[in-house]
């Protein structure tokens, strides 16, 4: 692979195709993501003893529609949504490789398919051990994943390309990449403590304690962007603020589903019920997008503070 030299924010498009596979990928880990989540709130992980077969069968082979509705079929499901996952992930790195000329994205590419390798991977232990810690393990590596490919989608897209150098040069980085940095570090302790309360039922002061310390970090977050002078800080600042209120309401939600919360509302949780299922299940996938959109904002950060840095250089693709 060649680096040519081209000016910053004159970076070529990246083909249609190309880009196609990176938005395919996202939605296949969406799907992935969607079905593991539904698995673990209705507590199908051990709807099958193996893996990689399905009850002694190939698992593209097993006829899934056979257990539609039925655990197994939440199960299967995100089997076949993270095979998908996985070979769309081979294409990207080949795509990658072919196409783009910027060789930190063939980077990313290859190490999204060594980290959903390694998810699957994880997600066979849990099985095969029979053993819920993995599960905490599998859950707690999904948003790195998660965020790795939501990144490719980003610096893929046009907006990335041309948007940014107008915004540089007049933007104040300030404190805004220290609490990018820091909100993105602790949404994701907060993340594996839900992992513990969903699984273990355990860190729930951890979990309530952190849900605080990032509510607060949010709000630092939208404020230094606020004050960034630049309009793509700004608007992810908020972005993530607004993802954040809907988290906390889901968090409120698989509270009172999960436990109850008889001093404000006077409700009994019933176990599987059409809204536990919903407020846990949603509560979960939001938590991945928030600290996903907290990952975009440091990397938008990042790449304001970047180009402001080599405004007017001639440089290597996309450095
Ligand atoms: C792209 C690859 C994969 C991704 C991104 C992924 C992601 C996830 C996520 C986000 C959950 C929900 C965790 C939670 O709610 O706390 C989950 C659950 C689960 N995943 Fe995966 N997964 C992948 C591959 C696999 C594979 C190949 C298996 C093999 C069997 C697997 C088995 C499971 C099981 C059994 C659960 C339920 C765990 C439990 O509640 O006990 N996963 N996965
Ligand atoms: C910054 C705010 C929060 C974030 C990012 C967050 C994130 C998460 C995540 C990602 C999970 C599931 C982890 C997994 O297994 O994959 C979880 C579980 C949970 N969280 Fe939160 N949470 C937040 C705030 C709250 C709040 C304020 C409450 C209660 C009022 C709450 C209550 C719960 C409960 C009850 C569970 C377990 C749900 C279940 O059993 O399925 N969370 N949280």
């Amino acid at each position: 692979m060649t680096e040519p030299d081209l000016k910053l924010g004159e970076l070529n498009a990246t083909p249609k195709w190309f880009r196609r596979v990176t938005i395919g990928l996202l939605v296949s880990l969406f799907l992935t993501v969607f079905f593991g989540a539904i698995t673990t709130t209705i507590g199908a992980g051990m709807a099958f003893p193996d893996w990689p077969t399905s009850d002694g069968e190939n698992m593209i082979l097993y006829n899934w529609f056979s257990v539609f509705g039925e655990d197994k079929f939440w199960e299967h499901g995100h089997r076949l949504a993270a095979t998908t996952t996985g070979i769309l992930s081979i294409a990207l790195v080949i795509g990658a490789w072919v196409t783009d000329r910027r060789r930190w994205i063939f980077g990313i590419a290859v190490a999204i398919l060594l980290g959903v390798s390694f998810q699957g991977i994880l997600g066979g232990f849990r099985v095969l051990e029979n053993n819920v810690n993995w599960a905490i393990v599998h859950g707690s590596f999904a948003p790195l994943v998660a965020s790795l490919i939501m990144i490719i989608v980003f610096v893929t897209g046009r907006r990335y390309r041309q948007t940014a150098v107008e915004q540089a040069s007049n933007a104040k980085i300030g404190k805004n990449k220290l609490f990018a940095y820091l909100t993105a570090g602790s949404l994701y302790i907060q993340y594996i403590l839900g992992c513990f309360l969903r699984h273990k039922g355990t860190a729930v002061h951890e979990h309530l304690g952190f849900a605080a310390i990032s509510t607060v970090l949010v709000l630092i977050t939208l404020f230094v962007a606020i004050r960034s002078n630049c309009r793509i800080i700004k608007g992810s600042g908020f972005h993530l603020f607004g993802v954040l209120l809907i988290q906390l309401l889901f968090g409120l939600g698989a509270w009172i589903t999960r436990f109850s919360l008889p001093s404000v509302i006077d409700y009994v949780p019933v176990v599987e019920s059409p809204e536990q299922v919903f407020m846990r299940t949603a509560h979960m996938i939001m938590g991945m997008l928030l600290f996903m959109s907290a990952v975009l904002h440091v990397v938008k950060v990042k790449r304001i503070d970047w180009l402001q840095k080599h405004i007017d250089a001639t440089t290597p693709a996309g450095s």
